[in-house]
């Protein structure tokens, strides 16, 4: 009798609410088929962040990311992995307008995808939506703070409450987001202090990247973290240096081709 492998199974979205408190939840994001299959040994949900505008498209920001791409981007990392719950951020211009076109969008991600949840940027302004796609089956991660998609509106990429009179909106709109029914929230950008305290005062699992360690989670950009971009914000931890890797791994191929040394008698076929 053959013994049948046993099936992995995903990681569900209870399952990461239920992380509220307990073991730190890793995650990281991921855009492709083949870096998401890495990922997934290790994290808890890889996000399909719309970062992959900046990272993988060159664009000066995220707010020009449509749709089709992250639906593109969404399927090659589900047929990559088998175990972490996928997310898919929603990009800008595709939830703001009404909870009704956010949830014809959501839909689409999830149906074209298969991904677990989608995520998208705001909190007390997006509560009602929250609420709305929630109670219409699809899963929420709430993102506040540095929210990229509102850079134009914050006047750059700016790390939130410096100013701790501010901190009240942002608690605000983290208790939002909780009663709207999201199962996670992403703090980006934020103060220490201010990103510690939300996480004790809320009941859903926060996902810190440049925020705290008190977090219940951590997230960052793969490309980021694997030292890809010539340029490493402070809340970056670089484990490991790709960029030059790749580019001594180019510059040696180019040499090789031009001296005829590449292929040798070992790369072709007699
Ligand atoms: O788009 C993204 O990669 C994100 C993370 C930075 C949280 O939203």
């Amino acid at each position: 009798m053959s013994s049948q492998p046993e099936k992995i199974r995903r990681n569900t979205v209870p399952q990461i609410a239920n992380r509220k408190g307990g073991e730190p939840i890793i995650s990281l994001t991921s855009y492709h088929a083949h870096t998401a299959a890495i990922v997934d040994k290790y994290a808890d949900f890889i996000l399909v962040g719309d970062s992959l505008g900046m990272v993988m498209h060159g664009m000066d920001s995220t707010v020009g990311v449509p749709l089709d791409l992250m639906i593109m981007h969404g399927k090659a990392v589900v047929r990559g992995t088998q175990k972490a719950l996928i997310v898919v951020d929603m990009p800008f211009g595709t939830y703001e307008e009404s909870p009704n076109v956010a949830f014809r969008n959501a839909a689409k991600i999830m149906k074209e995808t298969s991904c677990g949840a989608i995520k998208l940027e705001g909190g007390a302004r997006m509560a009602e939506t929250v609420k709305f796609l929630t109670e219409r089956g699809i899963p929420v991660m709430a993102h506040i703070g540095l929210t990229p998609q509102s850079s134009h509106v914050m006047g750059g990429f700016k790390t939130q409450g410096r100013d701790e009179d501010t901190w009240a909106a942002h608690i605000a709109d983290a208790h939002a987001v909780t009663d709207a029914g999201a199962f996670a929230v992403v703090l980006e950008g934020m103060v220490e202090p201010l990103a510690s305290k939300i996480t004790k005062e809320i009941a859903i699992p926060t996902i810190g990247i440049g925020a705290s360690a008190d977090c219940d989670g951590q997230i960052l950009v793969l490309e980021d973290m694997l030292g890809m971009n010539p340029w490493t914000p402070k809340f970056v931890k670089v484990y490991g240096q790709l960029g030059p890797m790749i580019e001594d791994s180019v510059k040696r191929y180019a040499a090789e081709v031009k001296d005829r040394s590449f292929p040798s008698e070992d790369e072709v076929y007699r």
